[in-house]
């Protein structure tokens, strides 16, 4: 990649201290991750992205969604992210990309869906950074922003209190999305899981 921002530089410090026993950390969030890349409604020969897709997680359940005709692609700007996903043998599922989601090398339209998992706290300029995400969408098509627990369980967790201005809180991201040239369909945010779903406006 060339030159990274410092927000990215930071991004991939974290990640990088935590590739190694990402996966062993969460062991059981196979079915949460299988149930949401449901929800994109992906066909055989369908097209999709994980963005920020780490270890590459929710590459297998998207390439036995969209079959062997399809297209899975995974951005992530940390290399050791992507190194793990190597050796859990995700590459066979998907196409790594070591890529920025603010600057993905696709062409534009050339998707249909968009699946992000815990991606988009980690963003710096969130608007600008779904608009892209949009950009490489054809109008009509779908992003899913998921998390495998829900906002609430996962501030216990972290030992942080829950926000109003937090990002992924509906009335933030619902106005968050329609600005970035995507129209929330859907919203859950629940113990288990959290799942926004949106389409691309045309
Ligand atoms: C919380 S982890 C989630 C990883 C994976 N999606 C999962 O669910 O297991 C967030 C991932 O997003 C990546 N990431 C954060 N900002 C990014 C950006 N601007 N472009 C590409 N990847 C990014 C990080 O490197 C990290 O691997």
């Amino acid at each position: 990649m060339e030159h990274m921002s410092d927000d990215a530089t930071r991004v991939q410090e974290f990640f990088s201290a935590r590739a190694a026993d990402w996966d062993s950390r969460f062991p059981d969030d196979g079915p949460a991750y299988a149930a949401a890349v449901a929800a994109l409604d992906l066909r055989p020969g369908s097209r999709v992205l994980d963005a920020g897709c780490g270890t590459g997680r929710a590459l297998p359940p998207l390439r036995a969604a969209v079959g062997a005709s399809g297209v899975v692609l995974g951005a992530d700007l940390t290399p050791a992210m992507l190194e793990a996903a190597v050796r859990a043998g995700r590459d066979h599922d998907g196409q790594l990309l070591r890529a920025d989601v603010a600057r993905l090398p696709l062409r534009t339209g050339t998707l249909d869906a968009v699946f992000g998992a815990g991606l988009i706290s980690h963003l710096p300029e969130p608007a600008q950074n779904l608009r892209e995400l949009a950009r490489v969408v054809r109008p009509g098509g779908l992003l899913a922003l998921f998390h495998p627990i829900g906002r609430a369980a996962l501030a216990a967790r972290q030992g942080r209190q829950l926000t109003p201005d937090d990002l992924r809180a509906e009335p933030r991201l619902r106005p968050l999305l329609a600005g970035s040239g995507w129209r929330m369909t859907s919203y859950a945010d629940e113990d288990a899981r959290f799942l926004a779903l949106a389409v691309r406006a045309s």
